[in-house]
């Protein structure tokens, strides 16, 4: 095969790759060298602005087959037995930017997308089932409290812990976050979770809750406090190392697809509110169904066009599929598209790996910056139209949604009869930690406790982790502190605390 010339954009053969167009051999540089100067803006414009959460990722294409029969619970074709297809699946931690170290303790991102033939399927969720917060108007400053100080520019505990303690409901999350999940050996051994409620419809036109569980047929593995640090050292990359060289050796991963389902009815009166995004449902009022599996069997082609640049989204749902009354999942709905519009382009959809690859795409939209799809010359632009462009699938209106029942909407926004912010923590850490997960548990929150230095913050880290568990909480103030806990208090209130400046 010959060489091929080097050309510029539009494809011509360019002069030199070494040297400038100069006047004479030693002369000055001159604006009309074309190719220097096209070779310099195009270099200026290589970023795009990084995700403003789960910056630093990875991730992989593969293939999803459904072994199970869930057809009595969603129409959806992705979940139909024997359905299979391409799936997409970019993992990613949550505060760091796009150069952090893989393993500074964090919450893992899990966002899997499903290409199916009824459109872009994603489910945009983390390792851990829960969340931090339960309302999305708290979400940017739940991140500038675990991000970076406007001023030096630094991470803080001080900051990270005011908010968390200022926010109890944060509780449940913050307990998976430091202990083992908050450190997994690699991305192929940290299980998935939709986290959020979602809503499955079947084809006879019957709702129900859904949680999806993607659990990893690699297990799930952890590190510890002092190797994680080591390798955030040596290897800043080292999740993303893992799965891309696991899948050039042919050890492709494998999750099992899972739901939990919850009749419509339910959830007015279930001991839990189910749209709260804190609690999760315990297995044994409903049990995981299996629905089927998929495989990671492809690296990225080009990280940048296919990890960068996917487009991930809660708000990309398929007929049979929908989102629930929980006030985040409706916010997100919203969040990312706006995102992705700023950090990618107005026609970021059109992108190949945003597109949809087993669906077709028929609408009224046109034009924009960077627009690559032709709207079909013979179609019009416009609806109602006469000339037999595209018009909304009938059943998907019958589908109807959840807004049509107002008690279920009054009845998601009340407290239900176990709902407080510190039950289900305490219950993480009394029943599935075992011994020797509480031990690095403590070591953990103690080191945290430590970097605490506003006094009025580090006696409410006392307080949340009292409520949490009494007994834990004066283990950890005898270790940070020195002496008793606090006696355990009221849920939602904390002790009186002066402001603190920083
Ligand atoms: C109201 C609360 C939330 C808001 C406003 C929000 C907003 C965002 C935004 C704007 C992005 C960047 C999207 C992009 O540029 O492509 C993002 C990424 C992400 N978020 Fe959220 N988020 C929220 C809650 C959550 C929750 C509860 C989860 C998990 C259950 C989650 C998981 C993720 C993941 C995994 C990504 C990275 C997606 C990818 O890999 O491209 N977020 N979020």
């Amino acid at each position: 095969m010959t060489t091929p010339f080097t050309t510029t954009q539009t494809g011509t053969p360019v002069t030199s790759d070494a040297h400038s167009l100069t006047v004479g051999a030693d002369g000055p540089t001159v604006l009309h060298d074309r190719y220097l100067v096209e070779k310099l803006a195009q270099f200026n414009r290589e970023r795009i602005p990084e995700r403003i959460v789960h910056a630093k990722g990875g991730g992989a294409f593969g293939e999803w087959e459904i072994t199970g029969d869930v057809s009595a619970y969603t129409r959806a074709a992705v979940f139909q037995p024997g359905a299979k297809g391409e799936v997409a699946l970019r993992f990613s931690s949550v505060a760091g930017e796009q150069g952090s170290p893989d393993t500074w303790r964090d919450v893992r991102g899990f966002a899997l997308r499903f290409y199916t033939t009824e459109g872009n399927l994603d489910v945009v969720g983390n390792n851990t089932p829960v969340f931090f917060i339960r309302d999305a108007i708290k979400f940017p400053d739940f991140i500038h409290s675990q991000k970076r100080l406007p001023g030096s520019g630094l991470r803080d505990a001080d900051m990270q812990w005011d908010f968390w303690t200022l926010s109890p409901e944060s509780a449940h999350q913050v307990t998976y976050l430091m202990g083992d999940r908050g450190l997994p050996r690699s991305w192929r051994e940290v299980n998935g979770y939709g986290s959020h409620t979602y809503q499955w419809i079947n084809a006879a036109g019957e709702r129900f809750w859904v949680k999806y569980h993607f659990i990893s047929r690699q297990g799930v593995h952890t590190i510890t406090n002092e190797d994680a640090e080591k390798l955030a050292g040596a290897d800043a990359d080292f999740y993303r190392r893992d799965l891309y060289e696991a899948i050039e050796r042919g050890e492709h991963p494998t999750w099992d697809i899972k739901v939990q389902v919850m009749p419509y009815e339910d959830a007015k009166t279930y001991r839990f509110n189910p749209f709260d995004l804190t609690k999760v449902w315990p297995h044994g009022d409903y049990p995981l169904i299996h629905v089927g599996h998929f495989t990671l069997n492809r690296n990225p082609r080009n990280f940048f066009a296919e990890i960068e640049q996917i487009a991930l989204s809660p708000a990309n749902q398929v007929p049979g599929t929908d989102i629930s009354p929980d006030k985040m999942l409706m916010a997100r709905v919203f969040s990312y598209p706006d995102a992705q519009r700023y950090r990618v382009g107005t026609n970021y959809q059109q992108l190949p790996v945003n597109t949809p690859h087993a669906a077709p795409v028929h609408n009224y939209s046109q034009d924009g910056a960077q627009r690559h799809h032709f709207n079909d010359p013979s179609v019009p632009v416009y609806a109602p139209n006469s000339f037999g462009g595209p018009v909304a699938d009938p059943s998907r209106a019958a589908e109807g949604s959840w807004e049509s029942d107002g008690a279920l909407v009054r009845a998601a926004a009340t407290l239900h009869a176990e709902d407080d912010d510190f039950g289900q923590a305490g219950t993480l850490y009394r029943e599935v930690f075992d011994d020797a997960a509480k031990a690095r548990f403590l070591e953990t929150l103690t080191g945290q406790g430590k970097a605490i230095t506003v006094d009025a913050i580090r006696e409410r880290f006392f307080w949340y982790w009292s409520n949490v568990d009494a007994e834990l909480g004066a283990k950890l103030r005898s270790e940070v502190a020195g002496g008793p806990a606090p006696e355990p208090v009221a849920a939602g209130t904390g002790p009186d605390v002066e402001p603190v400046g920083f």
